[in-house]
């Protein structure tokens, strides 16, 4: 069924890590609206889809092609459906939203992309650390290590990025630990950085394993982490340390505080 006006825009929302909790208030909104509801089932925590209203068609997307999820989409759309395409953390990382979208704007059908809070960040926020600690590093880096299928360019490969030893990200590589550590010391990192590995972030069998690069391969191979599981690498990961921001010493006057 075709309706006569306009298609509906299709939501694009950022799930976050698993715990509804930490969905935004308007991703929650739209998806307690939704009439469809496709989700990353193999990466989004199922309760968040309890905000769903109870006739809303749901479905996962693990078992369906990319034709097949956007028929899906593109038809309730066209009948004037309030469709949401739930994705894992934030849609902007490693969400495949790029591909999905072309398809969107070659028929037509307007889309919204809707934030989410990123397993990078919610990691970063279990393990208690700032990722931008002054003289430590200013820098974060989200990348993945290069594997059979990740596409990943010659510029950007994990031994590149390891000279600047900023604060890393490391998404979809838990699997290949040893080749990941053997990267990263052999670009510069010195074998006492200190480096974890969160496993389902903010799901309920969420699991944390810290380290070294000299001893986290054998940490995580022992905890058999293999997928959804981000590595976060870097100085700022280790001892807390007493640097301060200038933003807050008391001789730094700016717009919105006066000196005294
Ligand atoms: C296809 S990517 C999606 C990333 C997602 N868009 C994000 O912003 O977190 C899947 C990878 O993200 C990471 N990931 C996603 N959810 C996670 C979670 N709850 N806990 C730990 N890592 C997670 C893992 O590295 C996993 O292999």
């Amino acid at each position: 069924m075709t309706t006569a006006g306009p298609p509906a825009t299709i939501h694009f929302v950022g799930a976050g890590p698993g715990d509804p909790q930490l969905l935004t208030l308007k991703g929650r909104a739209l998806i307690e609206q939704a009439d469809v509801i496709v989700f990353a089932d193999s990466l989004v925590d199922a309760r968040v889809c309890e905000f769903a209203r109870p006739d809303a068609d749901i479905h996962g997307s693990s078992s369906l092609t990319l034709e097949q999820t956007l028929e899906l989409m593109l038809s309730a759309a066209r009948e004037g459906k309030r469709v949401v395409r739930l994705q894992s953390g934030d849609p902007s990382i490693y969400g495949a939203i790029n591909e999905q979208i072309a398809i969107l704007e070659r028929e037509g059908v307007p889309y919204e992309i809707v934030p989410g809070v990123s397993s990078a960040f919610a990691a970063a926020a279990r393990l208690g650390v700032e990722m931008t600690v002054p003289n430590v590093s200013q820098t974060v880096i989200l990348t993945r290590r290069s594997g059979r299928a990740s596409a990943v360019p010659a510029l950007e490969e994990l031994r590149t990025l390891a000279a600047h030893q900023a604060s890393m990200a490391i998404f979809l590589s838990a699997a290949m630990m040893g080749k990941v550590v053997r990267d990263l010391v052999s670009a510069g990192y010195p074998a006492t950085t200190p480096c974890a590995v969160v496993y389902k972030v903010s799901w309920p069998d969420e699991k944390i394993v810290r380290g070294t690069l000299a001893d986290i391969g054998r940490k995580v191979r022992a905890a058999r982490f293999t997928r959804q599981a981000i590595i976060l690498v870097g100085a700022a990961f280790g001892e807390r340390s007493d640097e301060r921001s200038r933003l807050y010493a008391p001789d730094y006057v700016h717009l919105f505080r006066s000196s005294g």
